[in-house]
């Protein structure tokens, strides 16, 4: 994104917060480097910025991460920039919004209820069998989610959260495959649309560690036509027009239908973008950054003919801080992750029986060669979007 934007000779500026100052980031690419203590002080940050206004104009303001989104979204509308305000913003942050949204549009969503009545909650949980998840409404990267097992177990994790409660949601549990469709939206059309399958589901991963993998999906699959179908229904209903979006989805094992999990507007996280790139040509934060100064000049925006390659990225936390990856040496190997305390690769193939064997196999081998165990600090945060 940062790099698409130097190219097209925009002046960047890159705010990050002191938690991120220290990361790689390209400065080649970055004009301005501002450090804000934190992001989670969203008036010290609009202050900061208007007052950044004052010598110099921005045109665009850009969030890096799910949890800028926000913020994001209300200093554009603060500064009157173009881009997703502050109320379609909640239709891809807020998954109580998100369950309401597509559920009235009549997409097939896992039972749920807001925490706010107990009354209707007391309903819920005499009608929907358990395990439930408690889940905050905007978090991401399944921090905060909870599996509850009876109603007893989430009246007291309720007491807990006191004030908090009114910030989460109860819904039914449903054991299946997760599924993700990332796609790039122009005028409320899809233009380009990838399938994929998480080889665990990420509460798993999160939870117990281990090797995370997520794989294309094959074009001739038949989920492939109902996911896209199903992630074009969701797009729809929450409205986005232009941008990305990373959408999840459950193939519930009770009766094999596809149910919409979640969707965010933005590039899906665990190097999914470096895959698609790698496969197909198609880079969501390029594309991104494409619509958006195609809305600010009025310019006609191009989707690159996508390749159909298939592509997957397999990654784990490592003991070493840099651990050595040379004795992989696959053709398939495009991509080694070069991150500290990670091993991960992303392999592209056009052949996808041969992919998916690649997989399994360097799943195993990897498990045994880098992976350390930190349960709660899966792979799937630290990838977020980065
Ligand atoms: N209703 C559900 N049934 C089964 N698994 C779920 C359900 N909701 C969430 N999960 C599991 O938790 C993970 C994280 O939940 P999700 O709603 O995608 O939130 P996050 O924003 O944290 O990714 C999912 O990828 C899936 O593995
Ligand atoms: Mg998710």
């Amino acid at each position: 994104m940062l790099r698409s934007a130097k190219a097209a000779g925009c002046r960047v500026l890159l705010m990050t917060d002191e938690t991120q100052r220290h990361e790689a980031w390209p400065y080649d690419a970055i004009d301005e480097f501002i450090v804000t203590p934190t992001f989670l002080r969203y008036q010290d940050v609009i202050n900061t910025v208007t007052w950044m206004a004052r010598g110099q104009r921005i045109d665009l303001i850009i969030p890096l991460d799910e949890f800028e989104i926000e913020l994001c979204a209300i200093l554009r509308e603060h500064m009157r920039l173009p881009g997703m305000g502050v109320s379609l913003m909640r239709h891809f942050r807020d998954k109580l919004t998100m369950r309401e949204l597509t559920q009235r549009a009549g997409i097939p969503v896992p039972r749920f209820a807001h925490i706010l009545n107990y009354d209707a909650l007391r309903d819920y949980m005499g009608s929907v069998p358990p395990p439930w998840m408690l889940k905050p409404r905007m978090d991401a990267g399944s921090m905060g989610i909870r599996k509850l097992h009876d109603s007893e177990q989430v009246w007291r994790t309720l007491d807990a959260l006191g004030d908090q409660q009114s910030y989460y949601l109860l819904e039914e549990f449903l054991p299946g495959a997760v599924l993700h469709v990332d796609s790039v939206v122009q005028d409320g059309q899809i233009i380009f649309a990838s399938a994929q399958q998480y080889g665990a589901p990420p509460f798993d991963t999160y939870h117990s560690g281990g090797v995370f993998d997520t794989t294309m999906l094959n074009r001739d699959d038949p989920r492939y036509p109902a996911l896209l179908d199903m992630n074009q229904r969701v797009i729809r209903a929450l409205g986005l027009a232009n941008g990305v979006a990373h959408a999840e989805f459950i193939q519930a094992q009770r009766d094999d239908q596809l149910y919409f999990l979640e969707v965010a507007a933005r590039v899906g996280g665990a190097y999914i973008s470096d895959m698609l790139d790698y496969a197909t040509g198609v880079n969501p934060w390029r594309e991104w950054f494409g619509l958006e100064m195609s809305q600010l000049e009025g310019q006609p925006y191009q989707l690159p003919v996508p390749r159909t390659d298939y592509g997957a990225v397999v990654l784990t936390l490592a003991r070493d801080a840099a651990p050595d990856t040379s004795h992989y040496t696959d053709p398939e190997i495009v991509c080694r992750i070069d991150k500290p305390f990670h091993a991960g690769f992303v392999l592209v193939s056009p052949d996808h029986a041969r992919l998916v064997g690649l997989v399994a196999q360097y799943k195993e081998r990897m498990a045994r060669d880098f992976t350390a165990v930190a349960p709660g600090k899966g792979v799937q945060r630290t990838g977020l979007a980065r």
